[in-house]
């Protein structure tokens, strides 16, 4: 079976790609290759280096690789900027997708997966696990342009094409062996900021002690990416199988302060790093946890992945890795 992975060549996408190998499925990847570096591709992959706009092409692919199914990981992720440059996230990650998903369904995909987030949600007025149908409020153009995309996907859907919609909530750690993991160092993310404290001395900033969680702090629910991969797998024979829409959330439903997982992190020597606290940033979620009891039911998975500190040290180790530090 060859299913066509957009975004292959960044983070999730290549982790998705590794599984999908060991499971004797073959990825057909497309990737832009906004970080310049395909180093991370699985070498069993076919890849193209095409934008996912070059509808032509893509139509050539879907019908030379007898494609019935795509996870679409293309998109930019980082919130931040989202903010700033909102015209370059509303044409890549609606209206350019958009498109793209027309393209697939008139070309005869059946089954579509699509890279939802937490950001759909904005802030929630209780501090309680968020479930699949809680209103959804993005504060940030990133989170809206998710949301569009799912309400365009039930639009469009039919007997013909079914999709999936994942919501992810914050995606941490590397492969052990430390053939994929996280790319693109200036992308505004908890992880690489961390990165620059323990490895490169910089000061570690907490943004907002005045948030209205426990400690003050923001609080999110981490998964690693193997177990995201494995989601998707599953997720994929489900709708093959079973033919229905699903949204789900994906963590692990487990909280944490970030000033929690600093606290842990600076128990041990290797990981130890001074921090200060900064302002709250607009676009940032006070508390963002998922509730996940759909997702177990639903393709009946259970997290493998779930050790904080595992997730961080892996994840440590990659950037040590490609950052050549
Ligand atoms: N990483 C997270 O914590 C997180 C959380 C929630 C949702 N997501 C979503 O998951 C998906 C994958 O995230 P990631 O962390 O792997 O991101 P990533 O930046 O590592 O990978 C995205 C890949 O998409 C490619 N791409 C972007 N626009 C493209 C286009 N128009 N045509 C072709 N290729 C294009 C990039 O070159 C890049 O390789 C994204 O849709 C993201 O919004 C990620």
């Amino acid at each position: 079976m060859n299913i066509l992975v957009t975004g292959g060549a960044g983070y999730i996408g290549s982790a998705t790609s590794y599984l999908l190998i060991k499971k004797k499925i073959k990825p057909i990847i497309l990737d832009k290759l906004i970080y310049k570096n395909d180093s991370i591709i699985p070498k069993k992959s076919t890849f193209f280096k095409i934008n996912i706009s070059n509808l032509k092409e893509i139509k050539k692919i879907i019908k030379k690789y007898n494609i019935n199914s795509v996870i679409h990981f293309a998109a930019y992720k980082d919130v931040q900027e989202s903010i700033k440059r909102p015209k370059k996230y509303y044409d890549n990650n609606y209206l350019i997708t958009k498109k793209f998903i027309n393209c697939c369904k008139k070309c005869g995909v059946n089954n579509f997966i699509f890279s939802s987030s937490a950001a759909v949600y904005g802030n929630l007025k209780n501090n309680k696990k968020v479930l699949e149908n809680s209103p959804l409020k993005p504060i940030s153009i990133y989170g809206l342009t998710k949301k569009k995309i799912e309400e365009h996907l039930s639009k469009i859907s039919d007997k013909k094409f079914k999709f999936f919609s994942l919501r992810y909530f914050n995606v941490l750690g590397a492969d052990k062996n430390l053939k994929y993991g996280p790319i693109g160092l200036k992308i505004n993310s908890f992880s690489n900021n961390l990165y620059k404290s323990i490895i490169m001395g910089k000061d570690f900033k907490i943004f907002g002690n005045n948030h209205n969680t426990e400690d003050g702090t923001p609080v999110r629910d981490f998964i690693h990416v193997d177990d995201l991969a494995d989601i998707h797998y599953k997720s994929l024979l489900h709708l093959i199988k079973y033919k229905k829409n699903q949204i789900c959330n994906c963590g692990y439903g487990k909280a944490y302060s970030i000033k929690q997982v600093v606290n842990i992190l600076l128990k041990k020597k290797e990981t130890n790093f001074s921090y200060t606290f900064d302002k709250k940033r607009s676009g940032d979620i006070s508390y963002m946890v998922a509730d996940v009891k759909k997702l177990n039911k639903i393709i009946n998975w259970r997290p493998k992945h779930s050790n904080l500190k595992k997730m961080i040290s892996s994840e440590l180790r990659w950037k040590k890795k490609i950052y050549k530090f």
